[in-house]
């Protein structure tokens, strides 16, 4: 398989892999084959430890994108991925030494996409710490968390002591020049602030659980900033290390995938994921750390930026009424059957999902150079009982564009997905695979 490096459906098969066949079903079968089993083979690729530098829920396997580029693209090149999150699709970009434009609404998505796509002197990075750390020892300044930054209830997610260690860190790393080195160090900082505050890193969203004032109560966990911070940096300096030098330019922006930013176009090949339909609140699960990055000021901007997300589940009252149609009839029917058993806010959800999709993909088709390819990864999802085929529609709104389907597979999770695939089970059904489409666009 590994030889097979073209990815034209005519050469396939008349390849020795595929016998020859005729019929138009055949060939979609072929094709949904020969992509599946080059997904399978990238899946068994170790992969650069820079994806591990912090935690994201939704994240993708990096295999999506490694496959996608390799098949699809050529050094030089240039990626999108228009709902980037933690950059895992530029990160493959810059290891295959393609360049990649990365669009999130989520600034600290953003942050620590370019984070991660950044190589820095390992060498810098030490020397800066040992400083820090000496200068740290020494700030004897007291420290108010009063106006400073936002972060509700800073008490309860935090034990006095380590609030106070944090404090005294997070003011020493921003007293370093502004640069990537501080960078670093924030995004690191951002990296381990779970795993000294009280909420509990096995959760998807930020909260005390049981099994942590258990351990709490039995003096069984032990929190140590300094000695938590060291092992973080420590570690991510050996991810620095792996992170290939080469020309690939790397842009994470903050922006929003319906309206693509100018600078982005002549792409050769967009990968993405979008969100789920209300699978996860992603900046809940993060609010800890944009509080104290300064990337949310207050409760509003909280609010604020969370109706911007594509799959939002909140609404203004008043809008909850102007439900529009997607214009596909089957989809069009269960919205209406939502509102008809009174779960008018969910039927404005999928409404307001499918039209937001229907924006990004048609700013993707516009960005997208000809013969350029589009991956995406999406998975269906059950609201309240309403089984919402989100594969088929997206089919369909790429005919409508018309970008060409290659191929439509179904790519089961594997053993690291299932923190995932056990929120997404409580929020919007059980689901044990997602789906991988694959679209060309014509001359
Ligand atoms: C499934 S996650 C992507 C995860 C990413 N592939 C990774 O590996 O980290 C979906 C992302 O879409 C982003 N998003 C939601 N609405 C958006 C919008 N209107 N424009 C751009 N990004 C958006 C969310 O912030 C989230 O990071």
């Amino acid at each position: 398989m590994s030889k097979l490096r073209e990815p034209d459906v005519e050469t396939l098969i008349t390849s020795d892999v595929f016998p020859a066949i005729s019929t138009k079903m055949n060939v979609e079968i072929t094709a949904n084959k020969y992509y599946k089993a080059l997904l399978n083979k990238e899946k068994e690729i170790h992969r650069n430890g820079m994806h591990s530098f912090h935690r994201y829920f939704g994240k993708l396997i990096p295999a999506i994108p490694g496959f996608a580029i390799k098949n699809f693209t050529k050094e030089g090149d240039y990626v999108l991925d228009s709902f980037s999150g933690s950059g895992t699709s530029l990160l493959e970009a810059k290891n295959l030494n393609r360049n990649a434009f990365g669009v999130d609404i989520n600034p600290l998505a953003t942050f620590i996409s370019k984070v991660k796509t950044t190589k820095i002197d390992r060498k810098i990075v030490e020397q800066t710490w040992e400083k820090l750390q000496k200068k740290i020892d020494t700030d004897k300044s007291k420290l108010s968390t009063k106006s400073e930054f936002y972060c509700i209830n800073i008490d309860h997610w935090f034990k006095d002591f380590a609030k106070k260690d944090l404090l005294r860190l997070r003011k020493n790393i921003l007293e370093l020049p502004e640069g990537d080195v501080r960078d670093f160090f924030l995004a690191s900082f951002s990296a381990f602030l779970r795993g000294v505050s009280n909420a509990d890193p096995r959760h998807v969203f930020p909260g005390y659980s049981k099994r942590l004032r258990k351990l709490d109560a039995e003096g069984k966990r032990k929190i140590d900033v300094k000695a938590s911070f060291t092992r973080t940096i420590k570690r991510r300096l050996d991810y620095l290390d792996a992170l290939p030098v080469n020309r690939a330019k790397i842009k994470a922006i903050e922006g929003d995938s319906r309206d693509l930013p100018k600078e982005i176009r002549g792409i050769d090949l967009i990968v993405v994921n979008p969100p789920y339909i209300s699978s996860i609140r992603y900046l809940e699960t993060l609010k800890i750390e944009m509080g104290w990055l300064g990337f949310i000021g207050n409760q509003k901007e909280y609010l604020s930026l969370d109706t911007k997300l594509v799959g939002t589940e909140r609404f203004y009252k008043k809008d909850l009424e102007d439900t529009m149609l997607t214009g596909f009839p089957k989809l069009d029917k269960q919205i209406f059957q939502l509102k008809r058993d009174g779960q008018h806010k969910m039927a404005k959800v999928v409404s307001q999902y499918f039209n937001d999709m229907r924006k990004s993909m048609s700013e993707m088709n516009r960005v997208l150079k000809k013969n350029g390819h589009l991956v995406m990864k999406i998975s269906d999802s059950t609201v309240r009982n309403e089984k919402i085929k989100t594969h088929e529609h997206f089919l369909q709104i790429a005919e409508d564009l018309n970008l060409k389907s290659i191929a439509c597979f179904k790519d089961s999770f594997d053993e690291n997905s299932r923190s995932l695939l056990t929120s997404r089970n409580s929020y919007s059904g059980i689901m044990n695979h997602d789906w991988i489409l694959i679209f060309r666009k014509e001359e």
